[in-house]
């Protein structure tokens, strides 16, 4: 019997706009699904929205929306803009459906059923001004890791590390900025714990690329902590039995790959079973998703899977994420490329963009977007190799013959298309992209070869037979190219199919057409050129417009005299200082500032300022400085140093010397 495959998406946040970031997912997805087909394997591909978790219904607060009609919103923008780019999913649906309602709460109370789920008493932030308990983003702190700031789910601009509801220190409310406290409440955890010795096999044997298979196999050596799945929300999938509790959005996302097949099935009379209940094993889910997210599909997803008696998936691929200009991605610091406003309605093709990201650089590796970059691999490669190629081709073939004329295939050029043939197959199977689309560039490479080096130009002067024949190898290339190229550039892979006479359907064609010969006789109407040159002057302005939203969202702002004299800047006598353990750049100090006690403050300037030779000395110190903790020591203030990282501190001084609080104004 024929396996079946089912590849899936990661589910984009209904959130915000598509961003070129996203698309490095979607792209060499929907890029494999073509090729497997090319194959003749019965596949699926399904993906949809993400339509909870607090981030969502934070912004839609703030627009002043319900989180129902955002979420719309963004649905419909991502349906439109994958279809755009001809990332053509069977399903794309939502996981605020009736189908994964249903479908997590079955998961979720079979696993409740089988014993995996246990209730804690925990204490959790609670905002007495708000009046409610603070789930993930709803609150801001410090990291009890590494000191950072950090928001409730994720120590995001410290260490990186998933932080646990409670887990957060010195809470602030995110809407009122009022200091929370933290309050106890049940919540309900899944046994993640008990699955070590499972997801340490599992992952032994999954499939997909190895940055996925590696850090997840890191992590289940170390401590695999129980995993707290309900929150305090009103939007999500209630957790059955408490009015107040919905599932932590990391269980019922995924479980929309499920809920998707569903709907899928139930609307082309197929069953869904045989995907996700299937334990044959003929079926291959395959998931791809961007390498930020691997934690959450590597250990959490295959433990919930197993522990409700679902189908494994087979495979995970990890894209590698998105620098743009060498710069990390980020959308308030402007440095972002929206897929609408940036490229599609400016009236660039989505082909170009579909092979720019599929074959910049290998699947797994940081792609740094550059306009520059994108303007030489469209001008150099499409339009200097393989548009030059198939346009020479077949004006020659049109001008001189007017259909495919006679002549016996070279066992060279068959040779050459067989070989093409296997390297892309084997690459794009392997989720090696840019290596199966450099092959089949080779093969376009040897094309302009082939012409060149037999000369039809001279040879219709004396031999037309002999052109004749040059020319039919060269339209067998052409569709063979044709052929390779439909995963990746599907709307101009059908334009060189259909120039070389082969009409539409070139998506229903197997890689084995590539090798068919093409018919003698077949009329080869006028060509028109598959690529034009991209000009300096468009991505002249491409780049400005990426500068000028960098600019704008780094713009200082102006402080009024009111802001600035919220200020307590004042000048402190140091009293003692010393350095802390395992840092290299602080100090503690305590230091006089005119109050009952010392005030403790950690400054970074151990690797300048010798702790004894500060001793005495008078600095200037912002006293209201927000408390926070470094390296477990708590702070209190800021000590005010000009300098730059290279330079080290310069301590800003007094004058001369004053009583210890003097206000500075
Ligand atoms: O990180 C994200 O953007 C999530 N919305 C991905 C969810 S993928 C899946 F598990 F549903
Ligand atoms: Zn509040």
């Amino acid at each position: 019997m024929q396996r079946r495959t089912l590849v899936t998406c990661g589910l984009p946040y209904a959130n915000g706009p598509a961003h070129i970031g996203h698309l490095r997912t979607y792209i060499p997805a929907d890029l494999f699904v073509r090729s497997l087909r090319k194959q003749g394997k019965d596949t699926t591909f399904v993906c949809g929205s993400d339509a909870h978790g607090t981030p969502i219904v934070i912004n839609a607060e703030e627009l002043g929306v319900t989180p129902a009609e955002l979420v719309q919103k963004y649905h419909d923008h991502f349906d439109e803009t994958f279809k755009s780019l001809n990332i053509i999913f069977d399903k794309f649906g939502n996981t605020e459906s009736d189908t994964n309602h249903n479908r997590t709460t079955e998961i979720v109370n079979t696993l409740i059923a089988k014993g995996y789920v246990f209730s804690q008493s925990i204490e959790l932030a609670y905002c007495p001004t708000c009046d409610r308990f603070l789930p993930d983003r709803y609150v801001e702190g410090v990291c009890p890791d590494c000191g950072a700031v950090a928001r409730g789910d994720e120590c995001d601009q410290g260490c990186g590390k998933h932080l646990e509801p409670g887990e957060i220190l010195e809470p602030l409310c995110k809407i009122c900025k009022s200091k929370a406290e933290y309050r106890v409440q049940e919540h309900f955890f899944f046994k993640l714990s008990e699955f070590k010795g499972f997801l340490s096999d599992y992952l032994d044997k999954l499939g997909g690329t190895s940055n996925a298979r590696n850090y997840a196999k890191g992590w289940v050596e170390g401590e695999l902590h129980d995993w707290c799945i309900t929150r305090n929300l009103e939007w999500g999938v209630r957790f059955p039995g408490h009015e107040n509790l919905v599932v932590y959005v990391w269980v019922d996302a995924p479980i929309g790959y499920i809920s998707f097949t569903e709907e899928w099935a139930d609307e082309h009379g197929a069953d869904w079973k045989k995907y996700w209940m299937n334990p044959g094993g003929d079926t291959d889910i395959i998931h791809f998703i961007g390498g930020d997210i691997i934690y959450h599909h590597c250990i959490f997803w295959p433990a919930l899977l197993k522990g409700a008696g679902y189908t494994l998936p087979r495979a995970v691929v990890a894209s590698g994420m998105v620098k743009i200009g060498d710069k990390t991605f980020s959308k308030s610091r402007g440095y972002v490329v929206w897929v609408n406003d940036d490229y599609l309605d400016k009236g660039f093709h989505p082909d170009l963009l579909r092979y720019y990201l599929a074959s910049y650089t290998s699947h797994t590796k940081e792609l740094n977007f550059s306009w520059k970059v994108f303007q030489e691999k469209v001008n150099n490669e499409l339009v200097g190799t393989l548009g030059n190629f198939v346009y020479r081709t077949l004006l020659f073939a049109h001008k001189n013959f007017g259909t495919v004329p006679d002549g016996d295939i070279d066992s060279e050029v068959v040779e050459k298309i067989g070989a093409a043939k296997d390297a892309v197959t084997l690459a794009f199977n392997e989720y090696e992209f840019k290596r199966g689309i450099d092959a089949a560039m080779n093969l376009a490479a040897f094309g302009n070869v082939y012409f060149q080096s037999n000369e039809p130009w001279q040879l219709i002067k004396t031999d037309a037979p002999g052109a004749g024949k040059v020319v039919r190898n060269c339209i067998q290339i052409v569709k063979a190219l044709a052929v390779l190229f439909e995963p990746v550039m599907p709307v101009t892979a059908s334009a060189a199919w259909a120039q070389v006479g082969m009409g539409a359907g070139l998506d229903g064609a197997s890689y084995d057409e590539a090798t068919v010969a093409v018919e003698v006789g077949q009329p080869i109407p006028k060509p028109a050129m598959l690529f034009a040159k991209i000009e300096d002057t468009t991505i002249q302005e491409m780049e400005e417009i990426l500068e000028k939203r960098v600019r704008e969202a780094t713009k200082k702002k102006h402080v009024t005299f009111e802001e600035f004299s919220e200020l307590d800047i004042r000048i402190g006598t140091i009293v003692s200082a010393e350095p802390i353990k395992k840092s290299k750049k602080l100090l503690k100090l305590l230091v006089d500032l005119g109050e009952n006690r010392d005030r403790q403050i950690v400054a970074g300037i151990a690797e300048t300022h010798n702790p004894d030779d500060l001793v005495g000395r008078q600095v200037v110190v912002l006293a209201n400085m927000q408390p926070a903790k470094l390296f477990g020591v708590e702070s209190r203030g800021m000590i005010l140093a000009g300098g730059s990282d290279s330079g080290g501190a310069i301590l800003l001084v007094p004058e001369r010397e004053v009583p210890a609080g003097t206000s500075v104004a």
